[in-house]
C-alpha cells in the first residue's frame, strides 16, 4: 500500500518539501507520496489529532504551526521538549510523535560542509533571536559550545532565547556584535537581513579569526552578501540550503524506512528550482 505523508501549514504553496521527499521517493524506488496541505492554524489541532484518518503515517509542519502540533502530541523527542516546537510528526503505535529536526540540519550542514568545524566548541556567535535561532542555540548548546553569544537588534528577545540556558548563552545587542568577533570559532547568520528581497547584513567582519567558520540559514540567494564578505576575508562558509536538506532526513526515514542521503544530485535539483 501507497505510504503517505506530507507538508503542512499557511502559506504551504512555495514549500520545497514535496520536492526534496518526491526526489528521495523516486531515487529510492519507494512505493510512497509526499504532498502538501495547507492547514491554517485555527484548523491545526484537528489535522495532527486526525492524520491516521487522514491516510497519512506523518507529516512535516511548517510555519506558524510547529507550537501547535507540538501542543498535540503524546511523545516528544527532547528538542521539541526543549523548543517548545515540532517540524515532523509520525505516528507509531497509535500515538502521535513529533521530533523538532531543525538544529539536527543545522548541525548536519556543517558537518558535512566544514568538516572540523566544531573540534574547539568554544565560541559561538549567533546573529537573530526568532524561531530559527532558537533551533539553533539549542543545536549548539547540545554540541558543547561553552559560550553563545546570540545578537540580536531587538535586545529582549535575544534575553528570552537566552533565558533557559544561564551563563551558557548571552544575549548581546546586534550593533555590539564586533566586540565579540574576535573570539568566534562559528559565526551564524539567523536573522532575515540578505534574503532576495531584504537589506543585507552588513558589517566589518575583519576581527573574526581566520579559522572560523561563517553560515548563514539564508539559502535564497545561495551566496547571501554575509557569506560573500566572509569568502572576501577568506573564511571557510556553509551556505544555508543544506539545513533544509538535512532537516528533512529524520522525518523520511520514520515514514518510509530508508534513511536518505543528502547528495549533490539533489542538491542540484533544488537549487534548479529556486533558479527557475
Ligand atoms: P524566524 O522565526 O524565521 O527566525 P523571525 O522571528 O521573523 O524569523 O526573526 C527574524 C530575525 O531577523 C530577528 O532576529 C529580527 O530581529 P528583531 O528580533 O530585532 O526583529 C531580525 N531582523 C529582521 N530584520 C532586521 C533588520 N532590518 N535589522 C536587524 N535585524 C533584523
Amino acid at each position: 500500500m501507497t505510504i503517505r505523508a506530507c507538508v503542512t501549514g499557511s502559506p504551504i504553496a512555495h514549500s520545497r518539501s514535496p520536492l526534496l521527499h518526491g526526489y528521495w521517493l523516486q531515487h529510492y524506488g519507494i512505493d510512497g507520496e509526499y504532498g502538501r496541505e495547507e492547514v491554517p492554524p485555527a484548523e491545526a489541532a484537528a489535522f495532527y489529532r486526525s492524520l491516521a484518518a487522514r491516510g497519512y503515517v506523518g507529516c512535516n509542519v511548517t510555519l506558524p504551526n510547529k507550537e501547535i502540533a507540538f501542543s498535540v502530541l503524546d511523545e516528544a523527542d527532547d528538542s521539541a521538549a526543549a523548543l517548545g516546537a515540532a517540524n515532523t510528526l509520525w505516528l507509531a503505535d497509535g500515538r502521535l510523535h513529533g521530533a523538532n529536526t531543525d538544529g539536527y540540519g543545522f548541525l548536519a550542514n556543517l558537518d558535512a560542509g566544514a568538516p572540523g568545524w566544531d573540534s574547539r566548541r568554544e565560541v559561538a556567535v549567533v546573529l537573530g533571536a526568532g524561531g530559527a535561532s532558537r533551533a539553533v542555540v539549542h543545536a549548539l548548546a547540545g554540541r558543547g559550545f561553552t559560550r553563545i553569544v546570540l545578537a540580536n537588534r531587538t535586545l529582549s528577545r535575544a534575553e528570552a532565547v537566552a533565558a533557559p540556558y544561564g551563563r551558557k548563552v548571552q544575549p548581546l545587542p546586534l550593533g555590539d556584535v564586533s566586540k565579540v568577533l574576535g573570539a568566534a570559532d562559528v559565526l551564524v547568520n539567523c536573522t532575515s537581513l540578505g534574503m532576495k528581497g531584504s537589506e543585507p547584513l552588513d558589517f566589518d567582519l575583519s576581527p573574526v579569526p581566520a579559522e572560523a567558520v561563517v553560515t548563514d540559514i539564508v539559502y535564497v540567494p545561495l551566496l547571501t552578501p554575509f557569506l560573500k564578505a566572509a569568502q572576501a576575508r577568506g573564511l571557510r562558509t556553509v551556505d544555508g540550503l543544506g539545513m533544509l536538506l538535512h532537516q528533512g532526513v529524520p522525518g523520511f526515514e520514520r515514514w518510509f524506512g530508508v534513511r536518505p542521503e543528502v547528495t549533490v544530485g539533489l542538491r542540484e535539483r533544488v537549487v534548479a528550482d529556486l533558479s527557475a
